[in-house]
């Protein structure tokens, strides 16, 4: 089968297309025959071997994964001897967020992974963009305590677990103001802001409003520039930077205010279905800023690393 294949840590040209032996599922695996995945943040984090800490988790001296690619939509194409959920034919998409291996044209993932049957409503490019964002940004939402009713900001709304963060903040009830560039003004309102900030003509910080949950979605503030802008009992959610990760390892309560950053990420089988039937309820759906074929790989990785992208970023293996 074709995969794109990496055997060292660098540049995106590290990457290259090659044939590959195709994987055989064990017997609490699915096989699935990818339609699309995408180029995401973790995928660029592991390929750069950055920040150089990670390679303690992903190979010290080259990478262990030689396949990149978590998300996937496609067809399952075989199933192990243990395989209750799934047939042969079934249409899919999820994650495998420890394993990758998607960027190929088949993947195994284990049955107890977050994957669900496709809605039909959704192509399997929209579906291959759902769940990185989505159980990144449900997991410390939930974390946080989010409710109805509450007041939400969300920094950084533009990018995959922004955009997420902004649908699934709706879908609870509580007040979205979100904060991005004039460009993504549009697109973030769409998706349920009630208020947008432009972070190029404004500080939120300096505003006098106060929230419940400052959601840092791209991993570009901190807490300390945040807390003023917190109610009483407010959560500051982080989801990268050094000092977010370091306040993940030791969560702050101070006068009132907590911080929460869930590391390692807690994928469940059980968001993935909840995220599901919010899309066949047509409260959420994938923001899809470019696809590119399978073949264009590098291209399609350094446009991800320009960390400008809208949402997300779909590679096509069948096209
Ligand atoms: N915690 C975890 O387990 C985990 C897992 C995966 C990823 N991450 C990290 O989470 C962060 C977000 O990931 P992602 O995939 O959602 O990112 P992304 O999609 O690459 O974010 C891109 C978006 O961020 C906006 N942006 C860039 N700089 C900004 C700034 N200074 N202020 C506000 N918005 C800014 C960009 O729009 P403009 O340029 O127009 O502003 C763009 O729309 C990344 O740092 C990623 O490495 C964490």
């Amino acid at each position: 089968m074709r995969a794109v294949v990496h055997d060292r840590y660098g540049p995106p040209d590290v990457l290259r297309l090659e044939e590959v032996a195709q994987p055989v599922p064990r017997d609490h695996e699915v096989l699935v025959r990818v339609h699309a995945t995408t180029v995401n943040r973790t995928d660029t984090g592991l390929r750069s071997g950055t920040p150089f800490a990670a390679r303690f988790v992903s190979g010290l001296r080259r990478p262990r994964r030689r396949i990149l690619g978590t998300e996937f939509a496609g067809e399952v194409a075989g199933a192990g001897a243990a395989v209750t959920e799934f047939q042969i034919g079934d249409r899919v998409f999820g994650l495998n967020p420890w394993r990758f291996g998607a960027h190929a044209e088949c993947v195994c993932v284990p049955e107890s992974a977050p994957i669900a049957h496709k809605p039909d409503e959704i192509t399997f490019d929209e579906a291959a963009a759902i769940y990185d964002g989505a159980l990144l940004a449900q997991m410390n939402l939930r974390r946080a305590g989010l409710r109805s009713g509450q007041r939400v900001l969300i920094y950084g709304a533009s990018g995959s677990i922004g955009t997420a963060a902004v649908q699934l903040t709706a879908a609870v009830g509580a007040h979205i103001t979100a904060v991005c560039n004039t460009r993504n003004l549009g697109v973030v309102k769409g998706l349920g802001a009630d208020e947008v900030i432009d972070y190029t003509e404004q500080d939120f910080t300096d505003n006098g409003h106060a929230y419940d949950i400052v959601f840092d979605a791209v991993g570009k503030h901190s807490f300390k520039r945040c807390r003023g802008s917190l109610r009483p009992g407010g959560v500051y959610i982080g989801t990268d930077g050094l000092r977010n990760v370091l306040m993940a390892l030791a969560p702050v309560h101070v006068s009132g205010l907590s911080t929460v950053m869930v590391i390692p990420p807690r994928y469940s089988r059980k968001d993935a279905v909840l995220i599901k039937e919010l899309i066949e309820a047509g409260r959420y759906r994938a923001v899809i800023d470019r696809s590119y074929p399978l073949e264009d790989v590098i291209e399609a990785t350094r446009y991800v690393e320009t960390e400008q992208k809208t949402g997300n970023v779909v590679l096509r293996v069948i096209e």
